[in-house]
């Protein structure tokens, strides 16, 4: 890959082209806020969080740097008037969607915004169309249980045609991505309920210690991608003692 130059509040760096932006940002240590950015995903620029002020030659523009391509010739800063104007504005607005989601408080004051000038709304819980729930089910877990519904303020995240999410196989990962908290998910001994999606889906025991761990439809989607390669129906904490017990075994043996 081609390296290039460019430089970011300052500082000269000299990157791959096309590397996005926020990643090169980060490297250097400088703090962007995002909401709906990760980096096993592919770029989205959907809360308008991560603004940063763009030069090229005489011009100058506002552009997300979680899919700003840096290429060349480009000086980026991240810290101008207009930027903390413009996050500012953004996070008045994600928070007029979801004006309870306190995980979003510490951030919306670091912003500067207390209250917001919009109409909040009440109708739609805490999901702030973020879509990292729709993105890591679809690409990462290769799922596609959920996804979004309707256009402009109907917009919301659910399941195909808001019946059961027949597809999920209750994994948690929206529940652990899930930047307001909107994703409620409850184990009750020999079930998972994915509240939010509708789905209860049946708890496989460990076969040592007998407790449900892990529902019998992740299970069966982690073996067919293993293909041939047994998984052991073992819960994270005794397959964690066996490990250590074997690896204790190796020593006694090797010393004795
Ligand atoms: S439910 Fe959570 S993760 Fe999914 S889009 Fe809404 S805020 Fe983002
Ligand atoms: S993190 Fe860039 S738009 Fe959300």
């Amino acid at each position: 890959m081609a390296k290039i130059k460019t430089i970011i509040d300052g500082i000269e760096v000299e990157v791959e082209r096309d590397s996005w932006a926020i990643d090169v940002a980060r490297e250097l240590g400088i703090d962007i806020p995002t909401l709906c950015y990760h980096p096993a995903l592919g770029p989205y620029g959907a809360c308008r969080l991560c603004v940063v002020e763009v030069t090229k030659s005489k011009w100058t523009w506002l552009a997300t740097a979680c899919d700003l391509p840096i290429r060349e010739e480009l000086s980026i800063k991240t810290n101008t008037p207009e930027v903390i104007r413009s996050r500012k504005m953004a996070m008045e607005l994600i928070m007029a969607r979801a004006p309870r989601a306190e995980s979003l408080f510490p951030l919306a004051e670091k912003l500067g915004v207390t209250k917001p000038r919009f109409k909040c709304r009440d109708d739609i819980g805490n999901c702030i169309l973020c879509g990292l729930c729709v993105r890591m089910c679809d690409q990462i877990i290769g799922v596609s249980a959920i996804n979004f519904a309707n256009r402009g303020h109907k917009r919301i995240v659910t399941t195909p045609l808001h019946k059961k999410a027949d597809k999920c196989i209750g994994c948690n990962v929206c529940v652990e991505v899930c930047p307001t908290g909107h994703v409620k998910t409850l184990d009750d001994g020999s079930f998972r309920h994915m509240q939010t999606w509708d789905a209860d889906l049946e708890m496989l025991h460990c076969l040592i210690c007998d407790k449900p761990y892990i529902p019998a439809k992740q299970f069966k989607v982690i073996s067919d991608k293993l293909e041939g390669i047994e998984l052991k129906r073992i819960c994270p904490v005794c397959r964690r003692k066996e490990t250590v017990d074997n690896l204790r075994y190796a020593v006694v043996e090797k010393v004795s």
